[in-house]
């Protein structure tokens, strides 16, 4: 069976930014394997009598399934921590939930709002700790889709990746993933929603080592331009709930519908990391149209996560 090294064991995943270009590569490879095994329906116990836990502040069906699932047949087992349910809801803190669960599992995985629990978290887990989105990032879900863009592209290095709408979580890690394997990624986003200035400056630090370039704008059409690979998602995330409504007005040119995706290159594939809220930020056409990749990037994410489960814990 395929060997996977020791070289990221132990090793949280909350950011892209925090993995080397070559680790990154490495995750991917070991995806692409892991992918192979499952479909020739090779056991591929890597995980055996490992424990994950899963700590969902937020709603989920991918990530959710992904774990849980990719758990299950990475040999190990995955408990679904509802804040309902363990005393983090009644206000035990992530401190002390860190050092208890960190003794009992090989692993957490946590969705929450506030990103500085993930680094608190982490801070007193003595086992890996797995971001599954926060308000900031969302690397996890970036790793299956530099695996589907690999897919349908092969090389990565020299792509344009254009993301089209919120500057969201979804956003900021697709800039890290584009610094980290030398991919050009262009934002358009309305005014005031932008991605992140501080995320924007430290991604294309990297970017340039990796010689690509990542850039913001306003236009949509000036962001497809050429573009290998359109990607969007929706214009409220979770937690903004209140403000999708009045969101909506100004962000009536940001929807990914044939018309725009004609501006782009003929062989351009379309990303949505989903849930998608039809007829706004993506147009049944496309998400139903032969360019739309959106159902293989999220089976994608069951590979990708047992990949950096596999590697780290
Ligand atoms: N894309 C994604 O993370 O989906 P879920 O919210 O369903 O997990
Ligand atoms: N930006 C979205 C992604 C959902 C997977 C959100 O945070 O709700």
């Amino acid at each position: 069976m395929y060997e996977i090294n020791d070289s990221l064991r132990g090793r949280d995943f909350i950011s892209i930014y925090d993995f080397s270009p070559e680790e990154i590569k490495y995750i991917l490879e070991v995806g692409r394997e892991i992918k192979k095994l499952q479909k020739a329906g090779i056991q591929h116990h890597y995980l055996a009598g490992k424990t994950l836990g899963m700590i969902f502040q937020k709603a989920s069906t991918r990530t959710r399934v992904a774990f849980e699932v990719g758990m299950y047949q990475l040999g190990g087992h995955a408990l679904f921590l509802s804040p309902r349910d363990i005393q983090l809801g009644r206000g035990e803190t992530i401190k002390d939930t860190a050092l208890v669960l960190g003794r009992m599992l090989d692993g957490i995985m946590i969705r929450t709002f506030d990103h500085e629990e993930v680094l608190e978290l982490a801070k007193w887990a003595e086992v890996p700790v797995i971001n599954g989105l926060t308000d900031l990032l969302h690397p996890t879900q970036i790793i299956g889709d530099l695996m589907t863009i690999q897919e349908h592209k092969g090389e990565l290095k020299g792509l344009k990746a254009a993301f089209i709408g919120d500057g969201n979580n979804v956003a900021h890690s697709l800039l890290y993933g584009g610094a980290r394997v030398g991919m050009d990624v262009v934002i358009a986003s309305p005014p005031e929603f932008e991605p992140d200035n501080e995320i924007l400056a430290r991604a294309q630090a990297q970017a340039q080592q990796a010689g690509a370039k990542l850039w913001v704008v306003q236009d949509p059409e000036e962001a497809v331009a050429g573009a290998d690979v359109i990607y969007t998602d929706v214009w409220a995330s979770m937690g903004q709930e209140e403000e999708a409504e009045k969101k909506e007005q100004q962000f009536l040119k940001y929807q990914v519908n044939s018309r725009l995706l004609s501006l782009a290159h003929p062989q351009a594939i379309v990303l949505h990391c989903l849930p998608a809220k039809r007829g706004k930020e993506i147009s049944d056409e496309v998400m139903d149209g032969p360019q739309s990749v959106v159902f293989q990037e999220a089976e994608n994410r069951l590979h990708a996560h047992k990949a950096i489960m596999a590697v780290t814990m």
